[in-house]
């Protein structure tokens, strides 16, 4: 079990200039997006630096949702700046592109695709040494700041994928939970959704055991390993949290800040920690402690990289930036009640139980039926949570579907390790299947 390194509290962002300053740092990149480089955690960031000494320089110019391009911008900089040292305040995009300038600036000869997951780049693996990064993040759900992978949105094929290597891992992930009371509530609404997804679908995916290729070099192994012991106790933990907190933070509008900080409804996801001075289990945000023991993805993941690479002109509310977007975690769960429906006949029980963690009275229900109930508890879930009306609701239609499968075939890393494999015509069915959800 390869852990992440993080640490937690309430203020802890203040000591990330004493951490560069104990690393030796003397020429940091500062990286963020526009609009979190105008709030407090970026303001908490820089303050701290200068307490503490560290020359740095700000790179403000994140894209939420990143593009190759929007990469290379920020691997540009990277590469002038000479830095020694990362830290990335913001959420997964923010941290994601830091970790791909990290990377090419440290191996200043490499093709952008070198290191993209194949079939779309050649998957090398790395072996050049990187720079600390400092990860801070800013939601609670994608975990960046624990994994060793950076998503980004593939633009000539318009489809996301992503670098997978354990070597872009930030070295240090500082998670302050005082972050998460400026978040908008979409934002929480959706990073949550990333979280419920990678719960089911970790808990649910194909046992370590029995997926194949199997490396026979740990080099070569993949980060996503299947189902395991590990993962399990993960998965069903924080599909508890989900069902715990999500919902009451998302309905329970307008509370105020001084409620919020007592109550962790804005402290949200994760790990439960305990919370002393608020006498209060209290989430952090690193869900994965390391990627591969407790994250898996398949279906909903393999199926949301086109949904969000495919935008037309849909704009996510709470999200303040200038581009149609699908947030990452509104586009993994609009497929969740079909994808979980089609994979229930492989593993029924563990489909079940998930659907009574969120909520489902499964006493009388019948093994067979085990898809369509957690699907129903999925449904009535997002429906409570003003989830939009699925993939039509965003601009989709029929004609659409057979670029969504397509855009979903490369996802190999990820659909690999459904328990039940997908044939296109399954494909283009979970996608019409998921047109409207109500
Ligand atoms: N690397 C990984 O392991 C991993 C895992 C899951 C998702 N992802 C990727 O992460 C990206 C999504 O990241 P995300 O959901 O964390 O959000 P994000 O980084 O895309 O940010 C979403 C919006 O919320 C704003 N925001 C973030 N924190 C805020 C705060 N505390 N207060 C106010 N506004 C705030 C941002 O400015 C932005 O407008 C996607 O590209 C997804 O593919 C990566
Ligand atoms: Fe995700």
């Amino acid at each position: 079990m390869a852990v992440s390194n993080i640490r937690y509290g309430a203020g802890v962002t203040k000591e990330v200039g004493m951490d560069l300053q104990n690393m030796g740092a003397k020429n940091v990149c500062l990286m963020t997006d526009k609009n979190l480089s105008q709030l407090p955690p970026v303001q908490v960031v820089m303050n701290s630096l200068v307490k503490n000494g560290i020359n740095f320089k700000v790179y403000d110019n994140v894209r939420v949702e990143p593009t190759d391009t929007s990469f290379m911008e920020a691997i540009e900089f990277a590469k002038k700046g000479a830095f020694d040292a990362y830290v990335a305040v913001g959420g997964g995009s923010t941290i994601d592109t830091c970790k791909a300038a990290n990377l090419y600036s440290s191996s200043p000869r490499s093709e952008f695709l070198d290191y993209v997951n194949a079939p779309i780049g050649k998957g090398k693996p790395v072996s050049v040494p990187l720079k600390p990064l400092i990860a801070v993040p800013t939601t609670s759900g994608t975990g960046s700041e624990t994994t060793g992978v950076a998503i980004f949105d593939y633009e000539q094929l318009k489809v996301k994928t992503g670098i997978a290597s354990r070597a872009i891992k930030p070295t240090l992930g500082l998670i302050d939970p005082l972050h998460t009371l400026h978040m908008p509530d979409r934002v929480v609404a959706n990073s949550g959704f990333d979280v419920l997804c990678h719960a089911l679908e970790s808990y649910t995916a194909l046992p370590y055991h029995l997926r194949s290729p199997c490396p026979s070099n740990p080099i070569s192994r993949p980060a996503y390993q299947g189902s395991n012991p590990i993962s399990d106790i993960w998965a069903v933990h924080a599909l508890q949290i989900v069902a715990k907190y999500l919902k009451r933070y998302v309905t329970q509008q307008g509370i105020e800040t001084e409620q919020k900080k007592c109550d962790p409804p804005s402290c949200k996801m994760c790990l439960v920690l305990e919370c002393p001075e608020w006498d209060c289990p209290l989430e952090a945000w690193s869900v994965d402690i390391e990627e591969c023991h407790w994250k898996g993805q398949e279906g909903c993941h393999g199926m949301s990289y086109p949904i969000s690479g495919l935008v037309k002109t849909y704009k996510a509310k709470d999200y303040n930036v200038d581009h149609p977007l699908v947030p990452h975690g509104l586009s993994v769960v609009l497929t969740s009640p079909a994808v979980f429906t089609f994979t229930a006949e492989m593993f029924p029980e563990r489909h079940l139980e998930t659907a009574k963690i969120l909520g489902a009275d499964i006493r009388t229900a019948r093994t067979q039926d085990a898809g369509l109930v957690l699907a129903d508890t999925l449904r009535k879930f997002l429906f409570e949570l003003n989830v939009d009306d699925g993939l039509a609701a965003l601009g989709y239609s029929t004609a659409d579907i057979p670029a969504l499968v397509r855009g979903t075939l490369p996802q190999e890393r990820v659909t690999k390790l459904a328990p039940r494999p997908q044939s296109e015509e399954d494909l283009s069915a979970l996608f019409e299947a998921s047109m409207k959800l109500y």
